[in-house]
């Protein structure tokens, strides 16, 4: 461990906290909402010293983090764990958990007992689940039991492959009007907040004009109250392939490739260690080891590995 975490600043350093009745009152002040995802310690402060206003520890850390294909292997426990970490490295943004595949489609009671752990065990004030339909019963309970929902429409990648695959949503009248009801249902059961997904901004812009909630856009044009973009996203700490709504604004990954190539090159040239990184010691305690060290009977036996057991 070369570095310690960050010391705890003082109070009065920082803003005060986000709460959820002050994302509405941005909305009533046409002030946008600023979202980003985070999924570990580092990426905690990057996006509290950036000054975000929410943080999502989203299911996306599937693929981010985790190497997974797709967002639906990834459980609680992995992301609870990820999102403890975020809760560590944040004190103002609005900490939300990212309910994943599987963890409250089954019932209510599922639902609030995964719900409960983002917030007992990561300090979440908030979770995040998908889709309309039997989710809107889930995010009413969840609701009831006292922990803020965001609604999350549109793409919804937990089951794009019931949607037809990873495409944008609301191109038919049919289906923009189905996203219509998802979202007012949601709204109607005391959901605090919507993700639109990968909606037409035509659709998305007449959809919040009916909604009271706010609404954090991802692909879903500029008429929402906020956006939101993966962390890893934005900064370019992946490569490949990524969806048309992404604007990248750094190139981290190939940052960090020229950094580790930097050093790798260095060690093999002998230029690193060089004289700043490297302890002092007294004369005297080297000539003492010296000493030591030249005795006759410290050359030992050797160990055997040809009798070692493994
Ligand atoms: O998991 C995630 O990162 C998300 C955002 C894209 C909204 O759900």
């Amino acid at each position: 461990m070369s570095s310690a975490p960050r010391e705890k600043r003082t109070p009065g350093e920082s803003r005060p906290p986000v709460t959820v009745p002050q994302l509405a009152e941005m909305k009533g002040e046409g002030k946008p909402i600023v979202m980003v995802t985070a999924y570990d310690y580092p990426s905690a402060l990057a996006v509290e010293d950036a000054g975000v206003d929410v943080v999502l520890v989203g299911d996306s850390a599937a693929m981010t983090v985790l190497g997974y294909d797709s967002t639906v292997p990834v459980g609680m426990d992995e992301m609870v764990m990820l999102a403890a970490a975020v809760r560590r490295g944040l004190r103002t943004p609005l900490l939300i958990g990212d309910m994943p595949f599987g963890s409250y489609e089954r019932s209510n009671e599922q639902a609030i007992e995964n719900a409960q752990r983002f917030v007992k065990e990561a300090g979440c004030a908030a979770v995040k689940l998908e889709r309309g339909g039997a989710s809107v019963d889930r995010a009413r309970a969840i609701v009831r039991a006292g922990i803020p929902v965001m609604g999350h429409v549109g793409l919804t990648p937990q089951t794009a492959t019931a949607l037809g695959g990873f495409k944008a949503q609301g191109k038919t009248a049919n289906r923009a009007i189905e996203i219509a009801e998802e979202a007012l249902a949601l709204q109607s059961v005391g959901c605090f907040s919507i993700v639109f997904e990968a909606i037409p901004a035509a659709v998305s812009e007449a959809l919040v004009g009916k909604l009271e909630i706010p609404v954090i856009g991802i692909g879903a044009g500029a008429a929402t109250d906020g956006q939101v973009l993966v962390f890893h996203d934005l900064l370019g700490i992946h490569q490949g392939h990524t969806a048309k709504f992404v604007k990248r604004y750094a190139d981290v990954h190939e940052a960090m490739v020229n950094g580790v190539r930097a050093y790798a090159g260095d060690v093999r040239s002998h230029r690193f260690p060089g004289p700043d990184h490297l302890y002092s010691v007294d004369p005297s305690v080297l000539s003492e080891l010296r000493t030591y060290l030249d005795q006759e009977s410290l050359a030992g036996e050797k160990w055997d590995w040809s009798a070692t057991e493994i």
